[in-house]
């Protein structure tokens, strides 16, 4: 083997000048020159030298201590009440795809109920041959129990963004969105068993907490890919999620996944309720509104670097970010770095799931140059995410809902970073 392998090399290295700098060999260097010895490696520390906590300490595991700072966090001027409110999920203190269901943002009308699951029931009537009443024992036997993962996105996430950069982070710009796996059973399943009636065209969810919170769906939806679902990341669903059931529409706005399931009626057109017209729906510049807007379009987010994780150090440094699209797949994702002018290609990684959200990454060196952080995301029908004025061309300045246009981040010289939008 010749001495600059890399295992030599490396080994060397080892056994010479980085135990030196790190203060470990003793004498070998000169007064002038020897660096000093970093205490995190001299000191042994006390978790070292003293038995760490047994087993049953913490019966339900929780973050480590020192975790403590990643947390959903809301935003007091957002809304007048905590209960008809919304927090937001800590995107930059994550990685990989799936939301841990601690960190699931919670958006709710009327507070999040406790619901005793011995009580629960789900009913279906209107249109079918059948009126049903399940409980959720009855639930959990029905045939073709299935685990998805999704992603559920609020209509009004980065909705404060509208009218130009507001909130300084993606926790709060684009945290209204969680993906989590989900155990359920086809709502098709149950829909069937009640037998929907010919002229059975639309369903009305609706939830049992305090709002009695309600939705339209067309049939074709409910019978596509909907689920009732129970679980979440492998447990129950928790109480802020829907416990003990909650309505999953892949790729739908959030909205309409109703938790809390009580009741689920089947007619013959839409209700046109409260969420659907006075809220959810997108007032365009000639004062007109479309009428529904389901389907949350491709959408991407640089998570790190953002304003709550900046840059630290200049050379080797992972850019990184999430990407979903509620048409389908997600295909590609470009990064730029100088505001949109150049692209390139990340490197997606983990599962690439229809409906899901995505992980990708893009290792760069930093200069310390100022830079313009922006991802695109593509899908697999081609469609391509826009920018916040592509956007804007189309829906004019009304909007609150659906904005999938391109964020774009600051980095500064030092490394902080802000929310900034370029036109
Ligand atoms: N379902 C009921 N019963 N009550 C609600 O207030 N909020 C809806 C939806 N389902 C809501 C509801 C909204 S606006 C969103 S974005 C999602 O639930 C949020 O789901 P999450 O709390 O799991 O994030
Ligand atoms: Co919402």
């Amino acid at each position: 083997m010749s001495d600059n392998t890399p295992s030599t090399s490396r080994r060397r290295f080892l056994s010479g000048a980085g135990l030196a700098a790190a203060g470990l060999v003793a004498g070998k260097a000169s007064a002038q020159t020897a660096p000093k010895p970093d205490p995190a490696i001299v000191n042994i520390p006390d978790w070292s030298k003293n038995l760490g906590e047994g087993v049953q300490a913490r019966p339900y595991g929780s973050p480590s201590k020192f975790e403590k700072s990643t947390i959903r966090r809301d935003v007091e001027w957002l809304t007048v009440s905590r209960e008809s409110s919304v927090n937001f999920t800590p995107l930059h203190a994550l990685d990989s795809f799936i939301t841990p269901s601690g960190l699931a943002f919670e958006r709710h009308h009327g507070g999040a109920p406790d619901v005793d699951p011995g009580q629960y029931r789900l009913m279906i009537n209107g249109l079918v041959d059948k009126p049903l009443v399940f409980t959720l024992e009855d639930l959990k036997r029905m045939p073709g129990r299935t685990n998805r993962a999704y992603f559920l996105e609020c209509a009004a996430n980065s909705g404060m963004e509208w009218k130009g950069a507001q909130l300084n982070g993606c926790q709060f710009t684009h945290g209204m969105i969680h993906n989590v796996w989900y155990t359920g059973v086809p709502l098709k399943a149950l829909l069937d068993e009640a037998g929907v009636k010919t002229n059975g065209k639309w369903l009305l969810a609706e939830g049992a907490d305090a709002s009695g919170m309600s939705r339209s769906i067309p049939i074709e939806k409910a019978m596509k890919d909907c689920l009732v679902a129970w679980g979440m990341n492998g447990e129950m669903l928790r109480p802020e999620q829907g416990y003990p059931v909650r309505l999953v529409v892949p790729g739908w706005e959030g909205n309409m996944w109703v938790k809390w399931l009580r009741r689920l009626e089947v007619g013959d057109q839409p209700w046109h309720h409260r969420e659907e017209t006075s809220k959810y729906t997108d007032l365009l510049a000639d004062g007109r509104s479309r009428r529904f807007t389901w389907i949350m379009d491709a959408k991407s987010v640089v998570t790190n670097p953002s304003p709550q994780a900046p840059l630290k150090v200049k050379g080797a440094n992972v850019l990184s970010g999430v990407a979903w699209s509620g048409r389908g797949t997600i295909k590609r994702v470009d990064v730029s770095l100088d505001g949109g002018r150049n692209w390139a290609t990340a490197r997606i990684d983990g599962p690439a799931l229809p409906l899901s959200m995505t992980r990708f990454y893009f290792d760069f060196d930093w200069d310390g140059r100022e830079l313009l952080v922006q991802s695109r995301a593509m899908d697999d029908t081609g469609y391509v995410q826009p920018t916040k004025n592509e956007l804007r061309k189309v829906r004019g300045l009304n909007s609150i809902y659906h904005n999938n246009g391109i964020q774009t981040w600051l980095v500064r010289a030092n490394g902080e970073t802000e929310n900034v939008e370029i036109s």
